[in-house]
C-alpha cells in the first residue's frame, strides 16, 4: 500500500473513533461484585484514550492518568461478607404462604436497599468532590440500572446533556426494559428474584406477574418517591424519576441468552454477559496449585461468593457438606473466611480465605463447581465450562440457578431441604459424563459470538458518544401507558362491539323468528 493510500485510511479510521471522550461514571451502589462487572469495561475506556471520571465506592488501584477517581468511601457501609446464613434458618412464616407468601419472600428482603439508597442519595446532594465532576462538559454518562435512581435526578439537576448509557450487573431489573421499550411480558420473562424459566404453568405465571407489578410498586414507592424527595429537597422540581430513567439512550445486560435464556430485545438493549471476564488474570497461589497438582481424580471448588459469609453456616448444615463431600473420591476446595493464611485442610478437603474463582475455574484440575447461584461465579462458571450445583439463597441466585438447570449445566439444591444424600446426588449429577459433556458444549456456544462482550460493549458506548439521543434505539413502546402497552383499551373496544353485535344479532333472530310463527299462526287461522 502507498503512504498516501495509508494517509487517507488512518484519516478514516480516526473519523469513525471517537477520539478521547469525556465519560462520566456514577455508580453509587455498595455491592462490591456489581463494581467488579463494571470495572474492566472502565479500564477497558481509559486504555482507548478517553477521559473518565468515576464515582463510586470502589476506586481504581493504580488508576491511569486518564481515569478521576471519586470515592464514596465511608458514606455508608459496604456489602462484603456481611450476610449471615443464620437468617435463613427460621424463614417468616408468612412466606409460607401459596403465591402471595412467596411474593412477599421476593421483596420484603430487599427493605435494605431502599434504607441504603436514601441515606446515600442524601449525601450525594452535597458531596463536594460529585457536584464539582457534575459540572462539567461530558460526551457521556454511565450510571448503573439497578436499585437506586439517585443520579439520575443529579444528571437531570445538573442539566447534563450527554446520553444516560445505564449497565446492569445482572439479569434486568423489572424496570430495565420497560426504559428502551422492550417487551416484559410476565408470561415468558420470569422477573430476577423469581425461580423460573421461560416455561411457566398458570401458577407460575399468576406469581411471577404479582411479584412483577409488586416490584414495580415497592421500588417506585419506597425508593424513586423518597429519592425524588430528597433531590427536591436540594434542587426544586425533579421529574418524576421513571420518567427521567426512560431517557436512557442505551443499556447493558450482563447475560448472555446461552445461560440466561433468550428474550425479547431492542436495538438499544445489549447483552454484554462475561464482559468482566476479560480483567488481568490472577495467580493461583503456590499452595493451591499444590492441592491441585497433587489431586488424582480432579477438584470440586465450593464458593458462596463475596456477600455470604460461609463461616456461619449453621453446624448442622456445616456437617452436611463435610459428610458429603468428604465421601468423594475428588478433592475440594472450599472459600471459607477465617481459614488459615495457607488453607486449613482436613482429608481431602483445604478450606482458602480467599480465592482466584475464575483463575481456578479455568483450572484443568478443576472438574466441578458448588455456588450460590451468584451472576459473577454462574457467568465463570459457564465460561470455564464447568458442571455446577447451585445452592441459591436470594435475589437473583434462584433465578441463574433455574436458567443454569435449563441450560443444561447445573442441578439445583434446595438449601433449607438440604442432606447429606439430595447433596451426595446432585454432586453424583454435575461430576456424570452426561453433565461433563453437555457443559463443554454450552460453554462453547457460550463464547461463540460476533465479538467479545467486552468489546460489544465498548463498540456500544462508542456509537453511543458518536449518536447520542439521534440514535433512537428504543421501540416506542416506552412512551405508551401501561393499558396501551397491554392494549387493554383496544380489548375492551373489540369485547364490547363484539357484544353489542351478538346482542343486536340475537335481537333480530328473535324478532325473524317471531314474525315467522306470526306468520305460520294466521295461516292457520285463515285455514
Ligand atoms: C478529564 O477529566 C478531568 C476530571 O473531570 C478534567 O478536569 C479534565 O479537564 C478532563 N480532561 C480533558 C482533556 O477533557
Ligand atoms: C431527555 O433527553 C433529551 C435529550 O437530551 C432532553 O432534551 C430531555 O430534556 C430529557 N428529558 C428529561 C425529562 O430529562
Ligand atoms: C503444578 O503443575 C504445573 C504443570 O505441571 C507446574 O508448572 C507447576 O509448577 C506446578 N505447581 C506446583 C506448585 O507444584
Amino acid at each position: 500500500m502507498t503512504s498516501f493510500n495509508c494517509y487517507i485510511l488512518s484519516i478514516i479510521l480516526l473519523c469513525y473513533n471517537v477520539d478521547s471522550a469525556n465519560i462520566l461514571g456514577l455508580f453509587p451502589h455498595t455491592g462490591k461484585s456489581h463494581h467488579m462487572v463494571i470495572e474492566p469495561f472502565l479500564k477497558r475506556l481509559a486504555e482507548r484514550g478517553h477521559n473518565l471520571t468515576v464515582a463510586s465506592f470502589f476506586p481504581m488501584q493504580d488508576p491511569p492518568p486518564n481515569v478521576h477517581d471519586i470515592s464514596f468511601q465511608g458514606i455508608y457501609e459496604l456489602r462484603l461478607e456481611s450476610i449471615d446464613l443464620n437468617e435463613f434458618e427460621n424463614e417468616n412464616i408468612l412466606y409460607k404462604v401459596p403465591i402471595i407468601g412467596r411474593v412477599a419472600k421476593q421483596i420484603l428482603p430487599l427493605q435494605p436497599f431502599a434504607t441504603a439508597a436514601a441515606k446515600i442519595c442524601e449525601r450525594l446532594t452535597d458531596f463536594q468532590a460529585l457536584t464539582d465532576a457534575l459540572k462539567g462538559d461530558y460526551d457521556l454518562v454511565l450510571v448503573e440500572n439497578f436499585m437506586s435512581d439517585c443520579v439520575l435526578g443529579l444528571h437531570y439537576a445538573y442539566g447534563i446533556k450527554a446520553p444516560l448509557l445505564g449497565l446492569v450487573s445482572g439479569p434486568r431489573m423489572p424496570w430495565t426494559m420497560e426504559r428502551v421499550g422492550a417487551v416484559d411480558n410476565p408470561s415468558h420473562v420470569p422477573i430476577v428474584t423469581s425461580p423460573f424459566t421461560s416455561h411457566m404453568c398458570f401458577k407460575d405465571r399468576l406469581e411471577n406477574t404479582l411479584a412483577s407489578i409488586a416490584f414495580h410498586e415497592w421500588h417506585h414507592r419506597e425508593i424513586q418517591m423518597k429519592e425524588r424527595k430528597i433531590l427536591e429537597k436540594k434542587f426544586g422540581n425533579i421529574p418524576d424519576l421513571r420518567d427521567l430513567g426512560r431517557n436512557m439512550s442505551m443499556i447493558f445486560l450482563n447475560t448472555f441468552h446461552v445461560f440466561s435464556g433468550a428474550m425479547p430485545l431492542v436495538p438499544g438493549l445489549v447483552e454484554v454477559g462475561g464482559m468482566h471476564l476479560s480483567s488481568k488474570p490472577k495467580p493461583i497461589p503456590q499452595y493451591m496449585e499444590r492441592f491441585l497438582n497433587e489431586s488424582e481424580h480432579g477438584v470440586v471448588l465450593f464458593s458462596f461468593g463475596s456477600h455470604l459469609r460461609t463461616s456461619t453456616l449453621p453446624e448442622y448444615k456445616e456437617q452436611i457438606f463435610i459428610n458429603a463431600l468428604s465421601k468423594l473420591k475428588q478433592r475440594v476446595i472450599w472459600k471459607y473466611e477465617g481459614s488459615e493464611e495457607q488453607g486449613t485442610r482436613f482429608g481431602n478437603i483445604l478450606r482458602v480465605k480467599w480465592l482466584p474463582q475464575y483463575e481456578l475455574l479455568q483450572h484443568k484440575k478443576v472438574i466441578a463447581f458448588i455456588s450460590h447461584g451468584g451472576m459473577l461465579g454462574m457467568t465463570e462458571a459457564v465460561a470455564a465450562g464447568k458442571p455446577t450445583v447451585v445452592v441459591p439463597f436470594f435475589a437473583d441466585q434462584h433465578l441463574n440457578a433455574a436458567a443454569a438447570v435449563e441450560a443444561g449445566f447445573a442441578t439445583v439444591l434446595s438449601y433449607a431441604d438440604l442432606t447429606e444424600e439430595s447433596l451426595t446426588r446432585a454432586l453424583q449429577a454435575v461430576l456424570s459424563k452426561e453433565m461433563v459433556a453437555k457443559t463443554r458444549q454450552v460453554s462453547q456456544m457460550w463464547h461463540d459470538r460476533q465479538s467479545s462482550p467486552l468489546d460489544t460493549a465498548v463498540f456500544y458506548a462508542e456509537r453511543t458518544i458518536r449518536w447520542g439521543h439521534n440514535a433512537k434505539l428504543y421501540s416506542k413502546g416506552r412512551d405508551l401507558s401501561f393499558y396501551q402497552l397491554a392494549l387493554i383499551d383496544v380489548a375492551v373496544t373489540i369485547l364490547i362491539a363484539v357484544v353489542v353485535f351478538l346482542a343486536l344479532f340475537t335481537y333480530l333472530i328473535v324478532k325473524v323468528l317471531n314474525l315467522i310463527i306470526k306468520v305460520k299462526r294466521s295461516k292457520v287461522k285463515v285455514n
